[in-house]
């Protein structure tokens, strides 16, 4: 099932927690909600299920409008962030809880509750309890419950953050399975940039209630719309320098060269802007435009890092693992032209 939404508002008094969201959510996806803490993604998710009321605004469902619809009538599967389980049920119990208060009759409420529980591949503690299950499984129970009704949206929030690093990485490979073969469309809440972008479809950035832009992963690293989304996509994340545009190049604080840009880009002479570059997009070389001292040189994984001081300001770039680099030698750097932006210092607006 598609999903739109229009205006999307919500307001708790003075804050404005959702702000005239537009967006269309394409069918069978999954879409991760991304955004710092407060930024509105589980008000959004809320408002979708239809638990909380929105201020303004609509919801399509399809075609059909369900901003006013209550939530048992919109048939979604919801995943909270601590499972929520009955913790005096069994783990079949639980599952197949939904369709008895739907009054599936029980001999069709355990055969689906058991499909179910195979695909998430909890079916061998179909008798145990909650507290007799590790956080991962529990995790799947709740999914399972959730998409027994054969819901439409499937909604999770935060649904890996109590999980320790390994099971979680784990766990984000399983509902990306879940996922596929269910084909229920679902939203996946996170704050966490490497995690939406392993697990989703599109993802959705938010900021402040206000959405900053709907792509693909790689899109949005790729081609970020402002230096908000630049600097939250990415790790590590992109360098940001200071400086003036001069002669259809950046004038970095501290420094007096040009770094020119390879197409010709209209920017009013003396702006003041953001110099933004993704780690990869530098090359170091004798005669590079824009000098620095190498702070720090260091393997991460089995790349070369080095910390370059600018002027007054740092940048990360990576190396050639046989370009011996030191630390106090001085270095050039050119840009290539993929993963190189210049934005607004004051509003982060992306010129290039
Ligand atoms: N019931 C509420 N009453 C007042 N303000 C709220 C309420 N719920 C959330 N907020 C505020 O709305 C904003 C968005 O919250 P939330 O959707 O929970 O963010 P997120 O899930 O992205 O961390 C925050 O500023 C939060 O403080
Ligand atoms: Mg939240």
């Amino acid at each position: 099932m598609k999903v739109r939404v229009e205006k999307l508002t919500k307001r708790y008094g003075d804050v404005t927690a959702v702000n005239e969201l537009t967006a269309e959510f394409e069918s069978g996806k999954l879409i991760a909600l991304l955004g710092p803490s407060g930024c509105g993604k589980t008000t959004m998710l809320n408002m979708l299920s239809g638990i909380l009321p929105n201020s303004d605004g609509k919801i399509y469902f399809d075609e059909e409008e369900v901003s006013d619809l209550p939530p048992e009538k919109r048939e979604v599967g919801l995943v909270f962030q601590n499972y929520a389980l009955y913790p005096h049920m069994t783990v079949l119990e639980n599952i197949c809880f939904p369709l008895k208060i739907k009054k599936v009759p029980m001999e069709e409420r355990i055969e689906r509750a058991k499909k179910m529980a195979k695909m998430v591949h909890i079916d061998e503690y179909l008798d145990r309890k909650p507290k007799q299950l590790s956080g991962g499984q529990q995790q799947r129970v709740a999914i399972a419950r959730a998409l027994v009704k054969n819901p439409k949206l499937l909604l999770l929030d935060e649904p890996l953050c109590n999980l320790d690093a390994k099971l979680r990485v784990e766990m984000r490979e399983e509902i990306r399975r879940i996922q596929r073969e269910s084909g229920v469309t679902t939203f996946f809440v996170t704050h966490d940039q490497e995690e939406a972008s392993s697990i989703s479809d599109y993802i959705m950035l938010m900021k402040l209630g206000v959405m900053q832009q709907y792509d693909h992963a790689r899109t949005l690293y790729d081609e970020p719309a402002n230096l908000f989304v630049a600097d939250f996509i990415g790790s590590p994340t992109i360098n940001q320098l200071h400086g003036v545009w001069k002669d259809n190049g950046v004038v970095v604080d501290g420094t007096d060269s040009v770094c020119k840009l390879n197409k010709e880009v209209e920017i009013k002479e003396g702006t003041r802007v953001v110099f933004a570059s993704r780690p990869e997009a530098i090359v170091i070389a004798k005669d590079g435009q824009l000098k620095g001292t190498v702070k720090e040189s260091y393997l991460s994984g089995k790349d070369v890092l080095v910390d370059v001081i600018v002027g007054e300001q740092s940048m990360r770039a990576y190396v050639d693992a046989d370009l011996e680099v030191k630390e106090h030698d001085v270095i050039g750097m050119n840009f290539k032209d993929k993963g190189v932006f210049v934005f607004d210092e004051e509003t982060g607006e992306r010129y290039v």
